[in-house]
């Protein structure tokens, strides 16, 4: 791997950034190439302040619309994500960019390592936009969708050993209770936990039209979401380790960022959501109070000023073009 592309907030000398800087326009394809819409993406952008000589790093690359955009502005990128599939497809659509865009095979939870296997000290800004890809959504083999026929795998990272289908057949019936009422929010959990119990010992669940069509069977359809909705996002979070990878991942960028660097994150539920923003706030406060203390005292993991005070959501033209903006949130912090 090269460090050719590195600014001079590295460690190695900088060199001229490749490829014709443009101006930031989100059009249509940098929006949706085919592989992903990107959500949130004027909003993002203009937040992360991309210029040439700046290095960020994209913990989530996917189609790369995001990864696009900075680099149209001139700034480099180092694109992580887990999955092999969406590596292989962004590497080929980010070629015009040369050496200013480097993919790297790996989860976000690891940024420290990759940066220092890059000889790479500090970034000038991080994103995560968190979750899956339209494309791995709409891939039956990977297992994430309950609209197709697919075995019930849901592995971002294939290299990883536990799938949906080894969950959904091996943990007891109250594991599964608590996973799909911890991670899924799923009111009907101990029912469907019950029933994935009852119906296993008949034959193993291995598909996942099988385990959308048991959900079903036991929480009748009602208005426009799925029953297997909450189900589906409670195995996704458990086989991905989704929100322990998150927590650590904030920790890795907040560890690499440059003074003024700045971090988005765009989270889909309600549970990520809750990590990122105490995560943030936790370390945007200058002191901290508590009940037992005479008086508040400076708070050590003071490090960031807010750029977002609430969450930023997407608007309706956006949401109305792309169902999956609607749960969108975006928070951005800078490093002081
Ligand atoms: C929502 S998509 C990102 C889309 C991208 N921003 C775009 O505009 O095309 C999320 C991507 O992040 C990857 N991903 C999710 N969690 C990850 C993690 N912990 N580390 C690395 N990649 C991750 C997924 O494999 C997926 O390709």
């Amino acid at each position: 791997m090269t460090t050719a592309l590195l600014p001079a907030t590295s460690k190695v000398n900088a060199t001229r950034p490749q490829g014709a800087r443009r101006s930031i326009t989100m059009t249509a394809s940098s929006r949706n190439n085919g592989y992903h819409q990107s959500v949130l993406l004027r909003e993002t952008i203009e937040r992360l302040a991309p210029a040439p000589e700046k290095l960020f790093l994209d913990g989530t690359v996917g189609g790369g619309g995001h990864t696009a955009a900075l680099l149209a502005a001139g700034a480099s990128v180092i694109g992580l994500d887990q999955d092999e599939d969406a590596l292989d497809a962004v590497t080929r659509r980010l070629t015009e960019f040369g050496e200013r865009f480097q993919p790297v095979r790996s989860s976000f939870a690891e940024a420290g390592e990759v940066l220092d296997g890059m000889g790479i000290l500090r970034i000038d800004g991080a994103l995560f936009d968190l979750g899956v890809s339209s494309h791995q959504l709409d891939t039956p083999e990977r297992g994430f969708s309950f609209q197709h026929e697919g075995p019930l795998d849901m592995r971002m990272d294939r290299r990883g050993l536990v799938t949906a289908a080894d969950l959904v057949n091996t943990m007891s019936g109250g594991q599964l209770e608590r996973l799909f009422r911890q991670y899924g929010e799923e009111p009907a959990a101990r029912k469907i936990a019950a029933g994935i119990a009852r119906a296993r010992m008949v034959k193993p669940i291995t598909t996942t039209l099988a385990l959308a069509q048991l959900v079903e069977s036991v929480v009748p359809r009602r208005g426009r979401t799925h029953p297997a909705t909450r189900v589906f996002q409670a195995l996704r979070i458990a086989v991905n380790r989704e929100l322990e990878v998150l927590a650590e991942g904030l920790a890795q960028i907040a560890a690499r960022l440059a003074p003024g660097g700045r971090f988005a994150v765009i989270t889909f539920h309600s549970l990520e959501d809750r990590i990122v923003k105490d995560f943030f706030k936790s370390r945007s406060k200058p002191e901290i109070d508590r009940p037992e203390w005479p008086a508040p005292r400076p708070n050590p993991d003071f490090i960031f000023r807010p750029i977002t005070r609430k969450s930023i959501t997407a608007s309706d033209a956006e949401q109305r073009a792309n169902p999956r903006a609607r749960s969108a949130r975006l928070r951005v912090v800078e490093r002081l």
